[in-house]
Formats: structure tokens, C-alpha cells, sequence
């Protein structure tokens, strides 16, 4: 295994540097996303092309992470750029609708059984709100339970708990709901249960216990935060037993999930949901959410009297023709064959790591399906967040592994998820791999 030269020059970063001095100034921490801050300064990009980036510094990286799994068939894909200018060309958004709206919402009826009604908006916090909202109007109840360490973006309700540590996380069998933002309601520790990942019988004693009270169980199949552990086919059959048996609804959150099988993780895990979120691929690159279900609570966003829903759903861009071209021209690529090329690359590099950690000497451990993974430095069993709960001395080990996997020519956030694209190439997966045996700490 060689790596392949992918640095021009000694590895200088200057002009990235100099770049966020200059954001310092003018925008709040000098970045609009929290998750693109890095020790130092971020790396400012300059490109894309396939599965690869290039840094304003003239650097290039295979791009493990792809903006946070939104990117799967490839940077700068001719095909989805294409089909965009074609589109730009007639405008870019109007206060009237558009027909590549009614493709994309074919093109993802026709692939999930679940979907009978599908409604387009801009971001996955944007759907994981709207499915929210349905289940509360169509149930006529307030509260939702959700999985402790799950990040479901930044709505009140759908980020408790997202990062609680030993300090407030209370009893393993009824986590406690731990507030977010500084700000938030003190009423959400009522409205949000929390439950652990793979708790079956946790599960099923707090859906009782929400009972007549409880509107939805939100639930991501991989959730990146807690570990990417499998899930146990135990703990979802818990969860859609016991919603159905107190008349709430199973919300399952497929904005990063989707990316693992033709009709998302549901079809692939023979889930039925009620009501789903969507984001990232299904924009092509380009911003958007969804919120997709049966007709029953999709039918909280149709209008009952006059112009008035019980869920009164809009967006100045929802929908807009841009995103919904692209996605469309991303997702129509997306054929069986694609995924399991992805699911191909992504074992190779789960796989490739296992013995690169033992020839290290390092109890280190790769998780996560399809084309994400996640590494974890240490040999704990993970099942739940508590599981894959970092020391400060493992966030440091993590986060250093990441950065020095910059200096080999990887953009891996490893403090976060891995995630491949189409374009991934076999030699890429071996420069992964190498760059990754090239960055292990000494035992
Ligand atoms: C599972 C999940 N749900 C919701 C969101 C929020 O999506 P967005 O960043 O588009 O608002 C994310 C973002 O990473 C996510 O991973």
C-alpha cells in the first residue's frame, strides 16, 4: 500500500489561516457551523472534484466526511451540474410552484412504502420539526421520547439530550432529559422522554409510562453521536409494538440513515414508520429537508378550512426548483448497483482498519454500516451512548488521529462520522487506509 503524493509541498495551511483571522471579524466565531471549528483555524476549501477536495493552500484530501453525509455521488458530479445550470437558466425561485418539486416527491413515493405523502423544506432541523409537530397535532398530545446522545439538529425538543455526560445523565434505565441551548423552556424536561439506545424494555416501560400523553418516539436507526452501534431488531420491534399499543407514533429520522439503501434504512431494516424526516442526499448537494408518511399524519399539512392546516407548513426556498433538480439528478443516479458500491468501499474500509489498529497495538474499534463508520480509541462493547462516551484523554487521542489524517491527505473528522461517496475509488480506499496507519498514535 502506497500513499499517493497529495500535498503540494510540505503541508502549509497558511492561507486558510489568514482566511479565518479575517471571518474573525466579521462573523460570529468565524463560522456559521459550530462543527466546522477545528483546533487552529478550519481549513478553508477551494474545491471539489469526485471524492476529492482542495484546500485554498493548493492541498488535496479524500473527503471522508461529505459535508456531514450529505454528499453521495461525488463532488462537482457533471451530471447533477448539468441538470442545475440547465435549471438556473430559467431561475432560481419563484412563488409558484415547479414540476422537478413533483419528480423528486415521485421518485422518493415510488422507493419507501411508507411514503404515501411526501412535503419538501430546507433542512433536516426544519423536517425533524415538521414530523414533530404532525404527531403532536394528529395525536392531539404534547410530549415525544427520544434516544439519549442522538443528534436530531437544533429544534428545543429534538436536541435534548444530544450531549449529556456523566455529570447530569442521570440513571442508565431512565435518562434523565437534559435542556440544550442555554434558553431553552424549562417545560421541554416534561415534553422530551429520553431512552437509551438498544433498551428494549427501557423503551417500552417509558412509552407506557408517556402513555395518553405521548405524541411520538423520534428514532435514528445509526445515530453518528452515540456510536454508530448496530441496532438491535429488538429494540425497534419494541418501540413499534408499544407506539401502536398507546395510539402515538413512530417517527423515524432518516436524514443521514437514508444514505444507506435504495429505499433508506427502513426498507433495508424492514421498519414501518409513520412519519419520516429526510435531508442531505435527497438535495443533491444542495439545501433541503422533507418530511414523508403515511396519509394520515401527512394530512396534519393539508388545509382543513380555507387556507388554514392543523400544521401549517411553508418556506420562502421549500422546494425551491434548484434544490429539487439536483436531488433529483443525484438520487436518479442512486440506482441497487450504487448502493452496494457503497456498501462494497465502506466494508473495505471498516474492514482495512480492524488489522491496522492490531498491527498498532491499539484496542481501537470501527463502527457503522453502508458508507459510514466511525472509530472509536478504545475496545469497549458500544451499544448506547453511555457505551461510546469519550474520556478527555480519548477526545484529545480521537481529534489529534483526525488532524494528522489532514496532513496525510484524508479530510476525516474522526471526532465525528466517516462517510464515503460514489466516486471513492478502490486506490482511495487504500490511500485511506494507509494515511490512517500513517496517523495512529503510539501505543
Ligand atoms: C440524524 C440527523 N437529523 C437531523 C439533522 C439536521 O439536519 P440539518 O443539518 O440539515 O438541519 C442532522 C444533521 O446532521 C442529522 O444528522
Amino acid at each position: 500500500m502506497t500513499v499517493r503524493a497529495t500535498l503540494a509541498g510540505p503541508w502549509s495551511t497558511d492561507h486558510s489561516a489568514a482566511l479565518y483571522r479575517r471571518a474573525q471579524q466579521s462573523i460570529t466565531d468565524g463560522t456559521s457551523r459550530a462543527t466546522l471549528l477545528r483546533k487552529g483555524h478550519p481549513i478553508y476549501v477551494d474545491h471539489g472534484e469526485g471524492a476529492w477536495v482542495t484546500d485554498v493552500d493548493g492541498n488535496r484530501y479524500l473527503d471522508c466526511n461529505n459535508n456531514f453525509a450529505s454528499i453521495i455521488v461525488g463532488h462537482a458530479d457533471p451530471a447533477i451540474g448539468a441538470a442545475v445550470q440547465a435549471r438556473m437558466a430559467r431561475g432560481t425561485a419563484f412563488s409558484l410552484p415547479n414540476d422537478a418539486e413533483i419528480e423528486l416527491a415521485e421518485l422518493l413515493c415510488g422507493r419507501v412504502e411508507s411514503f404515501d405523502l411526501i412535503r419538501f423544506c430546507n433542512s433536516g432541523t426544519e423536517a425533524v420539526m415538521g414530523v414533530l409537530k404532525a404527531a403532536r397535532a394528529y395525536t392531539g398530545r404534547p410530549n415525544v421520547i427520544k434516544v439519549e446522545g442522538a443528534y436530531h439538529g437544533t429544534y428545543d425538543h429534538a436536541e435534548a439530550s444530544q450531549s449529556p455526560d456523566p455529570t447530569n445523565w442521570g440513571d442508565a434505565a431512565a435518562p434523565a432529559t437534559v435542556r440544550y441551548a442555554v434558553g431553552t423552556p424549562v417545560s421541554v424536561e416534561d415534553e422530551v422522554g429520553i431512552i437509551s439506545f438498544n433498551d428494549a424494555e427501557g423503551a417500552r416501560t417509558a412509552i407506557r409510562r408517556g402513555g395518553d400523553r405521548l405524541a411520538a418516539v423520534l428514532l435514528d436507526v445509526m445515530p453518528n453521536r452515540v456510536g454508530m452501534p448496530a441496532i438491535d431488531p429488538e429494540f425497534i420491534a419494541a418501540i413499534r409494538e408499544t407506539t401502536r399499543e398507546v395510539g402515538a407514533l413512530f417517527v423515524l429520522d432518516e436524514v443521514i440513515s437514508f444514505r444507506l439503501g435504495y429505499g433508506g434504512a427502513q426498507t433495508k431494516l424492514g421498519i414501518d414508520p409513520d412519519l419520516t424526516s429526510l435531508a442531505k442526499i435527497i438535495g443533491g448537494g444542495f439545501p433541503v429537508g422533507a418530511i414523508a408518511g403515511r396519509e394520515g399524519p401527512m394530512s396534519m399539512f393539508t388545509r382543513v378550512s380555507g387556507d388554514r392546516a392543523k400544521v401549517p407548513s411553508s418556506g420562502t426556498f421549500a422546494a425551491n426548483p434548484i434544490s429539487m433538480t439536483a436531488g433529483h439528478a443525484a438520487m436518479a443516479q442512486l440506482d441497487r448497483e450504487a448502493f452496494a458500491r457503497l456498501d462494497k468501499i465502506g466494508e473495505e474500509v471498516r474492514t482495512g482498519l480492524r488489522p491496522i489498529f492490531d498491527g498498532a497495538g491499539l484496542d481501537w474499534q470501527v463502527t457503522g454500516a453502508g458508507s459510514l463508520f466511525r472509530v472509536h480509541p478504545h475496545n469497549r462493547t458500544i451499544r448506547n451512548y453511555r457505551d461510546s462516551h469519550l474520556s478527555s484523554d480519548e477526545a484529545t487521542e480521537i481529534t489529534e488521529f483526525g488532524l494528522r489524517m489532514q496532513a496525510h491527505g484524508v479530510y476525516f473528522i474522526a471526532e465525528s462520522l466517516g462517510c464515503l461517496n460514489l466516486a471513492t475509488s478502490d486506490d482511495d480506499v487504500d490511500h485511506f487506509l494507509a494515511a490512517a496507519e500513517a496517523s495512529l498514535p503510539s501505543p
